[in-house]
């Protein structure tokens, strides 16, 4: 791991003490020194509090295996647990909700001592909740956010994940950090093509919306030509952006992705329509993925933001931990959130 990513891990581990050790907090820390105190305070009472037992069986449900960022994601919690001597079962809920209630229901005959269930459906959390709180089991939802109010059926859960809106809000700074704002052909406005992940999920839909407001709140004009919905899939970014670039040519301005694998499929079409990133276009994604990184770092991306896998995963984990060792969660403070980071041309290094 490369040398700002652990120092942003060792941050994200401080807010996982913070949050899971101490005072359960559900909203990120405003600072990173406001993190590293609470962090401090948290992991004193944390001393006291909690033993958390290792080993034991834990089952990993993932949405689908096929999701770039959950791969990343997967992969490090499987080391963690793994390293911490935990006997893991990862399976993949091939994107379809009923499968992945019956691995549910087969983890729990099985016995396993925790669960670890990045939801196929959020709108299924009602129905996941419930069904882990009749058989008592320990639980952390990832990725996928329920509400406050359907975790607060039960309180041997926590879900981890980021606060959607700041990714957001960073690609939209990432626009208005350029030379002009996003307003590449001098017009008065930004135009632009917006490719969401899949919008039964609230990152898709806070990245949509935060990134535009985020030009608004600077008081730029923005006009919207498309708005497709690309399911976190590469190739469906690259279709949409490819019809998009037929159709409305140099209009297109800024092209905002919900996360980097549709970012990269609409890197292939933009570079197919002869056009050059950061020179008449500009293009930003989410995650941080190795692609990204290299693309910012050639300056055929105009940046990414961060979405901190190996963070969450060891949050995951610590939470999980904490919930072994019988601390329970009170309504209101089950939602443990990771920073987001903003990645340019200036500080991608760090990030390779
Ligand atoms: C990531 C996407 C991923 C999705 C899966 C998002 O937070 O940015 O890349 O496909 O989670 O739910």
């Amino acid at each position: 791991m490369k040398k700002l990513a652990s120092i942003v891990l060792a941050g994200c581990m401080a807010v996982s003490l913070a949050a899971c050790g101490g005072a359960a907090s559900s909203s990120a820390p405003a600072s990173s020194s406001e993190a590293v105190s609470a962090a401090e305070s948290a992991a004193e009472s944390a001393a006291e509090s909690v033993e958390a037992p290792q080993g034991g069986k834990v089952g990993v449900c993932i949405y689908k295996f096929d999701d770039a960022f959950m791969t990343t994601y997967r992969n490090a919690l499987q080391e963690i647990l793994e390293g911490k001597g935990y006997e893991v079962t990862i399976v993949d809920g091939n994107n379809d909700q009923a499968k992945q209630n019956e691995q549910i229901n087969t983890f729990i005959t099985q016995g396993v001592d925790a669960l670890i269930i990045n939801p196929v459906m959020t709108s299924a959390a009602d129905q996941i909740i419930s069904t882990v709180k009749d058989a008592d089991i320990p639980t952390v939802l990832i990725n996928r956010e329920p509400t406050a109010d359907q975790m607060s059926a039960y309180n041997k859960l926590v879900y981890v994940g980021c606060d959607a809106a700041q990714s957001g809000t960073f690609q939209g700074e990432l626009i208005l950090d350029t030379a002009n704002k996003g307003d590449i052909n001098g017009d008065g406005k930004v135009s632009y093509i917006m490719i969401q992940g899949d919008p039964e999920n609230i990152d898709a839909q806070l990245r949509t919306e935060y990134s535009v407001k985020a030009l608004k709140d600077a008081g730029v004009e923005v006009e919207q030509l498309d708005l497709q919905r690309g399911d976190w899939d590469r190739n469906k970014g690259q279709e949409i952006a490819q019809n998009d670039l037929a159709k409305y040519g140099n209009q297109i301005e800024v092209v905002f992705c919900n996360n980097d694998d549709m970012a990269i499929g609409a890197l292939q079409a933009i570079e197919a329509a002869g056009r050059k990133v950061n020179e008449d276009i500009y293009l930003v994604g989410v995650d941080a993925l190795d692609a990204a990184l290299n693309e910012v770092a050639n300056g055929k991306m105009t940046g990414t933001v961060l979405n901190d896998a190996n963070g969450q995963a060891s949050q995951a984990v610590a939470c999980m931990e904490e919930l072994l060792g019988g601390k329970t969660f009170e309504a209101g403070s089950q939602s443990v959130y990771v920073d987001y980071v903003k990645v340019t041309p200036e500080n991608v290094k760090d990030f390779q």
